[in-house]
């Protein structure tokens, strides 16, 4: 008897480009679980999320267009994953208000995106920016929405999302022991789950902190980018015979370690062990280093920026899809939604029927 097709979920938000954050920490999962071809793989673009931050006058549906062409670019398939767009299913936010109903505050006051939105408010309550809102406030529950619609099994997301999956699987659960059984829990974020730090030197990459390599930087941008990664420091000693990038890594200076890193993710094994051996010697080896880098990236981005460019991966092939796909997840979303107003007593939805 064959296995049961698992199901696999995830998005990003339409906040401008791709980075290597999102890449290496979410999109290259999304690749591979498409190709094992074991799974239904939704990928969406969550643009309702993106609106935690919206200012007074984006073009979010250009950005949720844009990223969808580098989905593309990247080898995501729309024939093979449903790939969609959050606000073409509306039913999202009725199961996020549902949700809503039962989910305590503290646990969202405990948020990790939350409270570091509240402490900079609080160092300068006149920031300039958005403002602590009701839906910052539950990002995590309308993203419990989005897992538990489709019933994902596995929601693979970089190791920054770690919190917010816990909360969705903290809600299924409370959910069923106090409704029955109605959801699907997923399982919790996966052991290879990656943090890229930033450029900067900065624990994490991230749009917000300006400090991202994007997939569609050209080799002028990236080399200019890399260059100015800090290596001021010394090398320190890393005090271990191993050759793996997880533990040798987090002992380099900051900057150094994200060079490290890089190399790591997309050079052949030798070119990393080579430099990994200068650091050991000591000199002056960053300028090399960084060449060696910057060459591995302006490679890796070269196809991908070649295919966002392809006259076939048009705004309106991508338009086309997403109208399609809206059509495959539409029906397995309403049945949860059904399921769940049944569970908490409201009953069957008559507009829909
Ligand atoms: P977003 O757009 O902030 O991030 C998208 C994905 O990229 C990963 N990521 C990183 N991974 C490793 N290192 C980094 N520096 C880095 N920066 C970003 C994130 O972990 C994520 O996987 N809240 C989600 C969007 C979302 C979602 C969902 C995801 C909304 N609903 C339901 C999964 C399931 C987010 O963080 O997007």
């Amino acid at each position: 008897m064959s296995a049961k097709r698992e199901t696999i979920l995830s998005g990003i938000r339409p906040t401008g480009r791709l980075h290597y954050g999102n890449y290496f920490g979410a999109v290259r999962h999304f690749l591979r679980l498409q190709e094992e071809d074991k799974a239904t793989c939704y990928y969406f673009i969550a643009d309702y999320h993106a609106l935690t931050t919206v200012t007074d006058r984006q073009d979010l549906y250009g950005n949720t267009v844009e990223m969808l062409r580098t989905y593309v670019a990247c080898g995501l398939d729309p024939r093979k994953s449903v790939i969609y767009r959050q606000s073409d299913l509306p039913c999202t936010a009725e199961l996020s208000l549902l949700l809503g109903m039962i989910t305590n505050i503290g646990l969202l006051e405990r948020g990790t995106t939350y409270k570091d939105k509240l402490s900079k408010l609080r160092e300068d309550p006149k920031a300039e920016g958005n403002p602590l809102s009701y839906g910052l406030l539950g990002y995590p529950v309308l993203m419990a929405a989005d897992i538990l619609i489709v019933k994902a099994d596995i929601v693979p997301v970089g190791e920054d999302q770690r919190q917010h999956l816990e909360m969705a699987i903290d809600l299924a659960t409370r959910f069923n022991s106090r409704f029955g059984e109605t959801f699907h829990v997923p399982r919790p974020i996966s052991r290879d789950a990656l943090r890229l730090p930033g450029l900067d030197g900065a624990s994490k990459m991230g749009k917000s902190d300006h400090n991202t390599l994007d997939l569609l930087d050209d080799p002028a941008t990236v080399l200019k980018k890399i260059k100015a990664v800090p290596t001021t420091t010394e090398p320190a000693p890393l005090d271990t015979d191993s050759n793996d990038a997880d533990t040798v890594v987090p002992k380099m200076p900051s900057g150094v370690g994200v060079l490290y890193r890089l190399l790591d993710l997309l050079a052949p094994r030798e070119v990393f062990l080579e430099f990994l051996e200068e650091y050991r010697r000591g000199g002056k080896f960053y300028g090399n280093l960084k060449k060696a880098a910057a060459e591995h990236c302006s490679k890796f981005n070269e196809p991908i920026i070649a295919r966002y460019n392809d006259p076939a991966n048009s705004a309106a092939a991508v338009e086309e899809f997403l109208r399609e796909n809206a059509r495959r997840v539409t029906p397995v979303a309403l049945e949860t939604v059904e399921a769940v107003r049944a569970a908490m007593g409201i009953g069957h939805s008559l507009y829909r029927a």
